[in-house]
C-alpha cells in the first residue's frame, strides 16, 4: 500500500528543505535523491518537489527514465 502525499509534503522534498529529492509524474512520486542528474533538486531548468507531468514534453527523453526509479508514494489529487 503506497502512502499518499500532499503537494506541500512533496514540495519539502525539493532538494533544499529536506534530504530527500522527489518528483511527481502522472500521480506517482519518484525518488531521485541519489540521481546525479537531480543534484540539489535541479535538473536542467526543472525543479524537484513538484508535479512535473506537464513539463515532460520539454524533455529530450521520454518517460522511460522513470522505469528504474523507486516509487515512494502517490500524489494526492488536486481539488477539481
Ligand atoms: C530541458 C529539459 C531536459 C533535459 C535536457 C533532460 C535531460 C536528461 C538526460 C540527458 C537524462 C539522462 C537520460 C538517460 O539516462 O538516458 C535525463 C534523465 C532524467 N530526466 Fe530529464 N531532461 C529534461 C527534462 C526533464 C523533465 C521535465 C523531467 C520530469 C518530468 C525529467 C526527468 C528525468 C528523470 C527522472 C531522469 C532519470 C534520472 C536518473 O535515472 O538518474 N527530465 N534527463
Amino acid at each position: 500500500m503506497l502512502t499518499i502525499y500532499s503537494r506541500s509534503q512533496l514540495a519539502l522534498r525539493n532538494g533544499q528543505d529536506k534530504s530527500e529529492v522527489w518528483i511527481a509524474y502522472q500521480g506517482k512520486i519518484y525518488d531521485v535523491t541519489h540521481s546525479r542528474l537531480w543534484r540539489n533538486g535541479k535538473h536542467y531548468e526543472h525543479w524537484a518537489g513538484q508535479d512535473l507531468t506537464d513539463e515532460l514534453k520539454e524533455a529530450p527523453h521520454t518517460e522511460y527514465v522513470f522505469e528504474k526509479l523507486k516509487i515512494v508514494g502517490l500524489l494526492k489529487a488536486a481539488n477539481p
